[in-house]
C-alpha cells in the first residue's frame, strides 16, 4: 500500500504518459500527411511505448491497493514546422518527462517508499535511452538536411527502427 499523496503523484504521471502517447500520435499523423511513412511509423511506435508506460504505472497503482483516477488528456500540438521541429519538440518533451520522474523519485525517497522508488528506477533508466535516441536523430537530421535524398534516407532508416521498436515492445508485453 502506498500513501495517498504518492498515489496522486503517480496518477498524474499516468496522465502525462497518455499525453505523451497523444503527442506522438499527433506527430505521426502529421508525418503521414507529409508522406513520411517511416517517420510516421517511428512516432506511432513511440505512441505504443507511451501507452505501455501509462499501463505500467496503472498496474503498479492497482498492485499497491491504490485507486487509479483518470483525468482529461490535453490537446497536443497539431501543426509542425518540419521534421527537425518535431524531433526537437520530442526532445524538449522527454526532458520534461525526465524531470517529472526525478520529482517522483524525490517524493518516494522523502516518504521512504522503497517499493515506489525501485519501481521508478526502470523509468529513470528508460529516460536516459529515450533522450539519447532522440538527440541522435536530431544530429542526423541536421547532418543530412530536411529535404530530398537526406530526408528520404532518414525516413527509410526510421521505418526500420520503428519495426525493431514494435518487435521489442511485443516481446516485453
Ligand atoms: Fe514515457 Fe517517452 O517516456
Amino acid at each position: 500500500m502506498i500513501s495517498k499523496a504518492m498515489a496522486q503523484r503517480l496518477n498524474g504521471q499516468v496522465n502525462k504518459e497518455f499525453y505523451s502517447a497523444y503527442f506522438y500520435m499527433s506527430m505521426s499523423a502529421h508525418s503521414e500527411s507529409e508522406n513520411l511513412k517511416g517517420i510516421a511509423a517511428w512516432f506511432m511506435a513511440k505512441y505504443d511505448e507511451e501507452m505501455a508506460h501509462a499501463m505500467k504505472i496503472y498496474r503498479y497503482l492497482h498492485d499497491q491497493g491504490a485507486r487509479v483516477e483518470l483525468d482529461a488528456v490535453d490537446k497536443p500540438p497539431t501543426t509542425f514546422a518540419g521534421v527537425l521541429d518535431m524531433f526537437e519538440k520530442t526532445l524538449d518533451h522527454e526532458r520534461e518527462v525526465t524531470a517529472s520522474f526525478n520529482e517522483l523519485v524525490d517524493a518516494a525517497l522523502d516518504e521512504r517508499d522503497h517499493a515506489t522508488n525501485i519501481f521508478l528506477q526502470w523509468f529513470v533508466t528508460e529516460q536516459i535511452e529515450e533522450e539519447a535516441t532522440v538527440s541522435d536523430i536530431i544530429g542526423r537530421v541536421k547532418l543530412v538536411g530536411e529535404r530530398g535524398e537526406g530526408l528520404f534516407m532518414i525516413d527509410n532508416e526510421l521505418a526500420g527502427v520503428a519495426k525493431q521498436m514494435s518487435t521489442t515492445a511485443a516481446a516485453q508485453a
